[in-house]
């Protein structure tokens, strides 16, 4: 499979510092094992996470100059309401500086303790934010969801059986919304379609339980509906997402994904009571209804890439380069999750490195050495992010899933780029048995793999194949 042709040409470039093995080798340790804790200079290519870190376009950068800065009524966010309002069609558009902020100023007005929300999938700051209420957040995710060999084209579809069960075991009146994560990050980048989301909706409507998106790979998610979906493949990526967000009352969306801007985020919705709470804790938190955290510029930044991101050529060439990268990794014998998913390609580690137990963080384990031997950041999405302790009898519950998310940037790494990533972990690969396991030695209450400190379980005795990728790392 190729890499598709970059609908864009490169204007203003940033120079990547070359690192040795032996200074990212010190970097590790001073780290603590924890690539959060890695000065961001000192990567090669970062594929930690794909969300702030995009590239902006010429006019989005244009339009930071014509920022509003005025306190109350910016013409930016008038603009930017008319984007929001024109893409999804809720009539109350509130603006957050990022994603988990809209998930807070909802989850701390709504939600009360003991309630419950279900959901294909929560990221990790939804969960957090559902529990910091003492609410419960249900993963309803179909059970394909969790074999990485299952290719179905929407791996991220609700169970509505489950979510249908979940309602009556908890009555309705604890469930004051339910959401769907397009996509679905937390297992694999997986798109739910719209036969789906439509009967998502039926389930909650005869409970009178309202739905919200959490929305921030909406474009790519409606790219594989047009894709995929019978039905779809005549209808544009715009004309999709409308129908999309009219199956729900509400959505939350991170700007720094699919809005190609490093910040901001929003909340939209039609109740107007609920708006009326919002806003007020909004006041609180993030500030006046009119820039909600944000300057003029970002509010015109993100109106800008809310219409770029719904080109369908983009789309093409993201959607296609995450999958050609994908698939030279499965060519390369890698173990991948299957099909490739939107944003990013999910390796999973369980394979890649079976002579480790769950208990020694292979995730994390992989996603050291790929930093190690080749300076490329990525992120572990297993036992450290998602593993939990038994209060009861202090045993670890271990997630199903052990992945290295390599996070794609929208615009910023080119296909070479990308080629040597491939390089890299099909290198690794052949010499996996040298990888050992890590030992936790601190991790901190809540959301603890961005702060966790690690050891190595035994001394490296990693065979080096040779200088040429240390000194010259991008070659
Ligand atoms: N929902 C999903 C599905 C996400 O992936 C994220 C962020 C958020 C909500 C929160 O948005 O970061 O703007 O506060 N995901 C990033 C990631 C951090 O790396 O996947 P935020």
């Amino acid at each position: 499979m190729n890499f598709p042709s970059e609908p864009f040409r490169i204007k203003v470039v940033e120079p990547i510092k070359r690192t040795t093995r032996d200074e990212r080798e010190r970097l590790l340790r001073e780290a603590g094992y924890n690539l959060f804790q890695v000065p961001a200079e000192s990567v090669a290519i970062d594929l930690l996470t794909d969300s702030g870190t995009s590239a902006m376009s010429d006019s989005q950068w244009a339009g930071m100059m014509l920022g509003d800065e005025s306190y109350a009524g910016s013409k930016n966010f008038h603009h930017f309401e008319a984007v929001v309002r024109r893409l999804c069609g809720y009539r109350y558009v509130i603006p957050t500086h990022q994603g988990r902020a809209a998930e807070h100023v909802l989850c701390s007005t709504v939600l009360k303790q003991g309630m419950c929300v279900p959901n294909n999938m929560h990221f990790d700051t939804t969960r957090a934010n559902v529990e910091h209420q003492e609410a419960e957040a249900e993963d309803l995710v179909i059970k394909e969801a969790y074999d990485p060999h299952c290719e179905l084209p929407f791996k991220g579809n609700m169970d509505v059986a489950r979510l249908e069960e979940t309602i009556r075991r908890v009555g309705p009146s604890r469930i004051p919304f339910g959401m769907i994560t397009i996509t679905n990050n937390s297992a694999g980048g997986q798109p739910v379609s719209m036969a789906n989301i439509r009967a998502t909706r039926q389930v909650l409507n005869r409970y009178g339980i309202p739905l919200f998106f959490d929305a921030c790979r909406f474009a790519e998610n409606c790219f594989f509906i047009h894709e995929r979906e019978p039905g779809y493949a005549e209808r544009s990526v715009r004309d999709i997402a409308g129908e999309l967000f009219s199956l729900g009352d509400g959505c939350l969306l991170s700007g720094k994904k699919d809005g190609l801007v490093n910040i901001g985020g929003f909340l939209a919705l039609n109740d107007a009571r609920w708006a009326q709470a919002i806003t007020d804790m909004l006041i609180l938190v993030e500030g006046f209804p009119t820039y909600g955290g944000l300057a003029g510029r970002d509010l015109e930044a993100m109106a800008r890439g809310l219409e770029e991101v719904l080109d369908e050529e983009y789309l093409r060439y993201r959607i296609g380069q995450v999958r050609a990268l994908g698939a030279l990794l499965d060519e390369g014998g890698v173990p991948i999750v299957k099909p490739t998913g939107g944003h990013a390609v999910y390796v999973n580690a369980k394979e890649f490195l079976p002579h480790l137990h769950q208990s020694q963080f292979p995730a994390q384990a992989l996603a050291e050495a790929l930093y190690r031997d080749y300076g490329i950041r990525t992120v572990e999405i297993g036992t450290v992010m998602f593993g939990k302790r038994n209060s009861a009898t202090e045993d670890t519950i271990y997630p199903a899933l052990e992945l290295v998310r390599l996070a794609i940037p929208r615009r910023v790494y080119t296909n070479q780029h990308l080629s040597f990533v491939a390089e890299a972990l099909v290198d690794l690969y052949h010499r996996r048995e040298s990888i050992g396991g890590l030992v936790m030695t601190y991790e901190a209450p809540r959301l603890r793999h961005f702060t966790a400190r690690f050891e190595e379980e035994t001394p490296a005795a990693m065979v080096w194949p040779g200088a040429g990728f240390a000194a010259a790392p991008l070659s």
